[in-house]
């Protein structure tokens, strides 16, 4: 038994992760730490969220919300699409989280402290008209060595020439368009040149990289090493550990690269055995394997070898298996190109395997793969639900209906010919495992299942049955042995049907469990079946068109089309028809205050109301409640779920002024909802310990100074506390039971 470490490059949270995502980072390690996982070896699976740099300032500016709100939000929304894609993790972190920040400083101070890290005056872009010093993505122009307008400054996404400030032809000022002048600040610098010689020697013996990754990286070396900022002039990110450094923060490649390391340490302390990540880090013989996007080539084979070998005494990369892009109608795949491909909306048309299935066999993996969903739906029809569906349906409804039972073998277990195709075909299969060519290794289960579906015409059972009962048994053993080792080796590319086939075989356990060794061990007679149905359904959906107006992400659209906004009561009036109901007015910021309808007689008397701060569902369809309009709705806490004993009012935690938004890092809000489509957002008031706040068991992300109780919205298994992305969150005055609904 071997130990792997597989580390996933980390998403950014600054938008939903979509099938480009999965196709090209997330899916190939999770084939490879579940093939891993057969084969009996230890596997730690490292990753998460990348929630610093300018990718998410940029776009919290843009929704008018801060970083961390931004960061945070799509921290759980892409949890929850990696999980729903039946992506498995030892520990999905982020890098905005204590545990990060600490192992980031103290690698920053050892290589400080080992001479690797030095203080140097840089130039810098700096915008005139704005004011200040502009990071990266701040400044856009034309790449000097292919030519592509519109490049980020600090490399290029065509050519992948990384850029000094200075080096943009037409340099410009995202924000107003200026030409920023470039102008000294004083900023780290890794020793990267010092590592020439090292990295030169580590690279010799990598002969099985592929190819793109050792000729990308072959390059960068023979072009010199230059050292590289590790500091940038901003405020979001993982602070500097030294004092007078508070307007600078650690540049977000050097942070998110340790994040495989932290979040290996923070899993360990997790499972109370807080010295356990040394086993993968310290000890030579366990193999790293990192599986990333071709963009992201040399922070794995250069800067991050070089941090680690800096820091001394922690495993390199062993491979590093880059994947290409998935093309769209000539162009990257991205959400405006290709349709809504984010997780939610495709799993809500088509099963999660059938789009694993796809997915593996049209990786990007030595080159682009063409994406459309027609193939999509055509591979998906002919091949997984035709073919390898097909084969499991046949044969075990068959035995189901005529035996009943595995029925007996030939004396050897199984014929010679089946089980020589088993293992020639887990042969080939493992050898291109190993070598992560999953493209090939989902061939050769293909492959398998078409030979099943001859042999099965071949013989015919459906009157060898009537003629010759005890031989169709033996032919049923024969095709179930098939089926088994099928369900097997499928498994790591499609767990959730290959599992559905293990029970329709009449095992207990699970395929892991059973490990590798189930593709070739015999079927032995007698063991009862289980009532088999078709595992795979035809694609036959279609994938709504991208919207641009649409809520990003798919989780949480109910919710982003409200409108909460922070009102204060000015009066409480009776209702003048119904005993239970107040007529208030409420000032939630605009030019005239609102009249709201709301029960709460039973709950506040008319002084305890008046002058309260509230949070106000603003953009409800205005409706008639006994006679009178009401044009919104004021959010309360209920232990029991409406009518119940205890009815808190919601307030913001800070004095903020009316009119105050609610639900920031959501700018979705639109013009009107109705009622119905309000009920089915979910929200819920939980207790805060420790910086986090768990509910339902998943956690939400909040502010240090958050309240003790805060209400939280969740969608599935994500949650986020509502907050005005500022640190002022929705909070009750006293307690409540944990976990009270709010309506
Ligand atoms: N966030 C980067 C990207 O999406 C990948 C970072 S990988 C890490 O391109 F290791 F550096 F975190
Ligand atoms: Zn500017």
């Amino acid at each position: 038994m071997s130990k792997i470490c597989i580390n996933i490059a980390w998403p950014y949270a600054n938008g939903p992760i979509h099938l480009g995502h999965v196709a090209g980072s997330l899916l190939p390690p999770d084939i490879f730490g579940r093939y891993n996982r057969l084969k009996g070896n230890e596997v730690l699976v490292v990753g998460g969220s990348d929630q610093h740099g300018t990718p998410i300032t940029v776009t919290a500016e843009k929704e008018g919300s801060t970083p961390a709100a931004v960061a945070d939000r799509f921290h759980s929304i892409n949890k929850k699409a990696i999980e729903d894609m039946d992506i498995e993790y030892s520990l999905f972190s982020k890098t905005h989280g204590a545990n990060h920040i600490e192992v980031v400083q103290w690698m920053f101070t050892d290589l400080l402290n080992k001479g690797y890290l030095y203080e140097k005056e840089t130039d810098q872009y700096r915008c005139p008209s704005c004011g200040k010093f502009l990071p990266d993505r701040y400044v856009e122009g034309t790449c000097p060595k292919c030519g592509e307008t519109d490049v980020r400054s600090d490399q290029c996404d065509s050519c992948g020439t990384t850029f000094e400030p200075g080096d943009l032809i037409d340099a410009r000022c995202i924000h107003c368009g200026s030409t920023p002048e470039v102008r000294p600040s004083n900023h780290f610098f890794l020793k990267l040149s010092a590592f020439s010689g090292k990295l030169t020697e580590y690279l010799e013996d990598k002969d099985y990289w592929r190819p793109n990754v050792r000729a990308f990286t072959e390059n960068w070396l023979k072009d010199g090493l230059i050292d590289r900022a590790v500091t940038r002039d901003m405020s979001w990110g993982v602070p500097v550990p030294l004092p007078n450094w508070d307007d600078k923060v650690i540049y977000v490649w050097f942070d998110a690269v340790i994040g495989y390391l932290s979040t290996s340490i923070e899993y360990s302390k997790q499972i109370g055995n807080p010295d356990y990540w040394k086993e993968f880090w310290k000890d030579p013989e366990t193999r790293h394997y990192y599986f990333i996007g071709k963009d992201n080539i040399p922070f794995h084979s250069i800067i991050w070898p070089a941090m680690l070998m800096g820091a001394g005494d922690l495993n390199l990369p062993y491979d590093i298996p880059a994947n290409e892009y998935l093309m769209f109608k000539g162009g990257k795949l991205s959400k405006s190109r290709g349709g809504a491909i984010d997780i939610p909306s495709v799993l809500s048309a088509y099963d999660v395997d059938s789009v694993r299935y796809y997915l593996s066999t049209n990786m990007p993996d030595t080159h682009d793969a063409e994406f459309t969903w027609e193939d999509f739906r055509t591979k998906v029809n002919s091949e997984l639900v035709s073919t390898l569906g097909n084969y499991y349906h046949r044969c075990l409804s068959f035995t189901y209906k005529n035996f009943g039972e595995i029925p007996e073998a030939d004396t050897d277990g199984g014929s010679k010919e089946i089980r020589g195709a088993i293992c020639s075909t887990l042969a080939e299969y493992e050898e291109y495992l190993s070598k992560c060519d999953f493209k090939k290794g989902i061939r050769t289960v293909m492959e398998l299942s078409r030979f099943g579906n001859r042999y099965f015409d071949s013989v015919k059972p459906w009157s060898l049955v009537k003629t010759d009962r005890e031989q169709c048994g033996r032919v049923m053993n024969n095709s179930l042995l098939i089926a088994k080792a099928l369900a097997v080796m499928a498994w790591p590319f499609m767990p959730g049907s290959s599992e559905k086939i293990w029970k329709y075989l009449g095992y207990e356990g699970t395929i892991e469990e059973a490990s590798i060794n189930a593709v070739t061990s015999p079927l032995h007679a007698g063991r009862v079946l289980a009532e088999p149905a078709p595992v795979y359904r035809k694609a036959e959906a279609e994938v709504p068109e991208y919207d641009e107006n649409k809520e990003d992400s798919g989780a949480f659209s109910d919710f982003a089309k409200t409108d909460l906004r922070v009102g204060e009561i000015i009066s409480a009036d009776d209702h003048p028809d119904a005993e239970k109901l107040f007529l208030l007015r409420v000032d939630i910021g605009e030019a005239e205050p609102r009249q709201i309808v709301a029960g709460l007689k039973k709950y506040y008397s008319r002084d305890q109301i008046t002058g309260r701060k509230v949070i106000v569902v603003s953009n409800l369809k205005p409706a008639k409640l006994r006679g009178q309009m009401s044009e919104g709705m004021l959010l309360a806490a209920d232990d029991g779920e409406l009518g119940g004993t205890a009815v808190l009012l919601l307030r913001p935690s800070k004095n903020v002024p009316p009119g105050t938004k609610m639900n920031s890092g959501f700018d979705n809000s639109s013009s009107e909802i109705e009622y119905k489509d309000f009920l089915k957002v979910k929200m819920m008031v939980s207790k805060v310990s420790g910086g986090t706040v768990l509910c339902n068991s998943m956690t939400a992300e909040i502010p240090p100074d958050a309240p003790d109780r805060i209400a939280v919205i969740i969608d599935g298994e994500a949650a986020v506390g509502l907050s005005d992305g500022n640190g002022c969150m929705a909070t009750v005055d006293s307690d409540i039971k944990d976990g009270a609904g709010v309506r």
